[in-house]
Order: C-alpha cells, then sequence, then structure tokens
C-alpha cells in the first residue's frame, strides 16, 4: 500500500510514492507509469550491493531492460568528470530518446544522475528512488539536479523535473546513523520556515525518529514531502518562494567547500547553518533568544552538530560570494521569524553580519 502525495506542476506533475518494503513493486509502478523499457540504473557500490538485486529483478520481470552503472561512492565524486562517465556509459550502450534513467541512491547519486538525465540528448526520463533520508525528504523532490564544482556546491546544473519519486522507507534500516541523522536536519527545516506545529511534533518524537519508529518516519517523511512539494509547485525555478528551502544552505555550503567535500555531510553542515541563520534572525530582532535554543537544542538531540568549524571569516565570505544565491554582490538571507515562518533579507555587508556571529 503506497501513500502518495502529487507535486503539481501541470504537464510536468509527478508522484511521490512512499510505502514500505515496497522496492520490489517497483517494476509495477513503473509499467503503470508507461516509463521506457530500457533503464539504466545508475547507483553506486554501497547501495547497488544492497538493493540493486531487488530493483534489477523487479523491472526485469515486468518487462523492462535495465542496465546496471555505478559511480564511486562520496561527494567528492558529484564532479563533471564522473558525469562524463554516465554519458560514456549511456553512449556506449547505444541510449536514445527513448530510454530513461533511475536514480538509485542517495541525493549525491540522485544530483549527478538528474543531471545526467537533463542533459543527456537534450532530456531523457529519469525516476528518483532515494535511499537516504535526505534524498527522500528533499533532494528527489523537486527537480534540483547538479555536481559540484572546485569552488563551489551545485554550480553546474538544471532544474528537471523526474517522472515518479518512488520511497521506500525500509531502505533507511541499513543507513549510517551519520547519514540517517544528516536527513533529520532537513527534516527540522521545515518545520522552522513552514510549520510550528511540525517543529513541536518533532521536538515531541525525538527517540521515535532516532529509534526509526515505522509510523513516527512515515509521518515525518510524508510531511516533509507535502510541504516541498507545496512550495515546488508555487515556485518550480526558484524566482520566489522556493529561496525559502535554501535555509541555512548558504553557510553549510560554505562549511561543505571549505572542510573539502565529503568531510561534512550536507545535512550536518546545514544543520550548523540553520543555527547560524537563527543567530542573524535573533540580532535582527525577527525571532527571540528562546527561540534560538529551542532550534539548536533540537538539533543536538538528533546528534547533529550546532558549531561552526573553525575556517577564517574572510574563507567563510569568500565561499558565501561564490553561492548561487547572491546577486549583483548581494547576498540574500533567508531568516526566520519566530518558528515555522521566514523571510528573506539581502545582505549587502556580509563581513559584518557574520562577524558578529562567528
Ligand atoms: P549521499 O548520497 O552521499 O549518501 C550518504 C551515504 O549513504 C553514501 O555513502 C551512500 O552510499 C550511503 N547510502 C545511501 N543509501 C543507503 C542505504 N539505504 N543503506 C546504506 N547506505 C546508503 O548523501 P545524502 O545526504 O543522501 O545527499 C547529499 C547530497 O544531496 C549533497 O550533494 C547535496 O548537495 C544534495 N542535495 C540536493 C538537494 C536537491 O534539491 N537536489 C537537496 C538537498 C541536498
Ligand atoms: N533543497 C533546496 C530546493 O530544493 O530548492
Amino acid at each position: 500500500m503506497l501513500e502518495n502525495i502529487q507535486v503539481s506542476l501541470g504537464e510536468r506533475s509527478y508522484p511521490i510514492d512512499i510505502g514500505v518494503d515496497s522496492l520490489d513493486v517497483l517494476g509495477s509502478e513503473l509499467a503503470e507509469h508507461n516509463l521506457p523499457r530500457r533503464m539504466a540504473i545508475i547507483s553506486n557500490p554501497t547501495i547497488n550491493a544492497i538493493y540493486g538485486k531487488t530493483v534489477y529483478s523487479s523491472l526485469l520481470a515486468h518487462g523492462f531492460t535495465p542496465l546496471q552503472f555505478d559511480i564511486p561512492d562520496g561527494e567528492e565524486y558529484k564532479t563533471v568528470e564522473i558525469l562524463q562517465t554516465i554519458y560514456d556509459f549511456l553512449i556506449s550502450n547505444e541510449f536514445d530518446r527513448g530510454c530513461g534513467i533511475i536514480a538509485l541512491g542517495g541525493g549525491v547519486v540522485g544530483d549527478i544522475a538528474g543531471f545526467a538525465a537533463a542533459t543527456f540528448l537534450r532530456g531523457i526520463p529519469y525516476v528518483q528512488i532515494p535511499t537516504t533520508l535526505l534524498a527522500q525528504v528533499d533532494s528527489s523532490v523537486g527537480g534540483k539536479t547538479a555536481v559540484n564544482h572546485d569552488l563551489g556546491k551545485n554550480l553546474i546544473g538544471a532544474f528537471y523535473q523526474p517522472e515518479l519519486v518512488f520511497i521506500d522507507i525500509a531502505v533507511l534500516d541499513t543507513l549510517e546513523y551519520r547519514d540517517f541523522v544528516a536527513g533529520i536536519a532537513e527534516i527540522v527545516k521545515y518545520g522552522v520556515i513552514r510549520d510550528y506545529d511540525f517543529f513541536c511534533w518533532l521536538e515531541n518524537n525525538v527517540q521515535q525518529i532516532k529509534d526509526k519508529d515505522r509510523e513516527a518516519l512515515m509521518y515525518a517523511i510524508n510531511k516533509s514531502c507535502c510541504i516541498k512539494a507545496e512550495i515546488v509547485a508555487a515556485d518550480e525555478r526558484e524566482g520566489s518562494v522556493r529561496a525559502i528551502l535554501n535555509y541555512g544552505h548558504t553557510f553549510g555550503h560554505a562549511i561543505e567547500k571549505l572542510s573539502g567535500y565529503g568531510e561534512w555531510k550536507h545535512g550536518e553542515a546545514v544543520s550548523v547553518g540553520m543555527v547560524v541563520a537563527a543567530k542573524i534572525s535573533c540580532q535582527r530582532n525577527l525571532c527571540s533568544q528562546l527561540d534560538v535554543e529551542r532550534i539548536c537544542s533540537l538539533l543536538k538531540a538528533f546528534d547533529l552538530p550546532t558549531e561552526s568549524p573553525s575556517f577564517e571569516l574572510s574563507e567563510y565570505v569568500a565561499s558565501m560570494r561564490l553561492d548561487k544565491k547572491v546577486k549583483q554582490g548581494d547576498l540574500t538571507l533567508v531568516l526566520n521569524s519566530g518558528i515555522g515562518d521566514v523571510v528573506l533579507q539581502k545582505i549587502a555587508n556580509i563581513e559584518e553580519v557574520f562577524s558578529t556571529i562567528l
């Protein structure tokens, strides 16, 4: 039995299917959606070793011709060089516009395989099968695809929506604890930016979530996907409200880049970025000190980091200046107004603002 959330984008609309132990019905679900029969399953060796066979067999059993291709495991491989190996694989296997891609993995696989789908032959259909919590609540939904550049996160990419997002929450059982809690950072983000009641629910369900209680996880994932789907439907290409999903990300991306991609998990960096954003919000009288403490405490309760690594202010500032959100030298920060709402504020004096926080 799959729960279903719709991302409503006119002709680019697609469903998010959420189930438990549902991977083996993937083939029938894809067949129902009339997807190409020839599919490249892009994954990595870690995930392929656990779930590759189930996905492959399910596709085969429903008339698909799956081919498997692994990229190396790790954020440091979300690069144009690895993207090139995906193109090589598709071209050497004579993929054409009647073929498709399945991204089987976390945010790294999803982002790079999605970008391959967006650009190969000017776009072929693809499906997201997110296998980390972070990918299930965030990166697989909304069509942001990208690779990193040495000078900045996700600087090369495209908006390109999948045909379907297929979530099996049982795959989270094999996820390492550090990767699991990294995904919780994005869940906390939804509470802070959009839903005070959800934030309170998270405060009251820390242990259930950490224990991977199925009911609690289903609720948190469903709620997160609903919030993201609604925001993406309102603003697919980040012309307005979608920017609020970047809460904590400008500073988080700087941490990821400065520490060398892969050292910090994306969700861990976002956790610290949210604390920094909350402190700036408090300084600007947008929220109370108590709000900052609640955000900080909730992240700590999930064993997430809340302290910035000690890079020089000048390094943070230089890195943030290269962020995608900078326009003509001004950085737009997403700041929380209390808990459950946000505002966007343009910051011209980046050094000054961050010097008081770091
Ligand atoms: P990840 O993809 O690196 O996965 C983390 C680790 O978990 C990897 O080692 C992976 O092999 C392993 N893994 C994945 N699923 C597993 C499973 N079920 N069992 C065991 N191991 C498993 O990291 P992530 O946190 O999923 O994604 C981070 C990336 O997502 C970053 O590159 C970030 O920029 C991107 N992101 C994109 C968006 C977007 O909107 N496109 C949003 C948020 C984050
Ligand atoms: N993770 C930010 C976005 O999807 O817009």
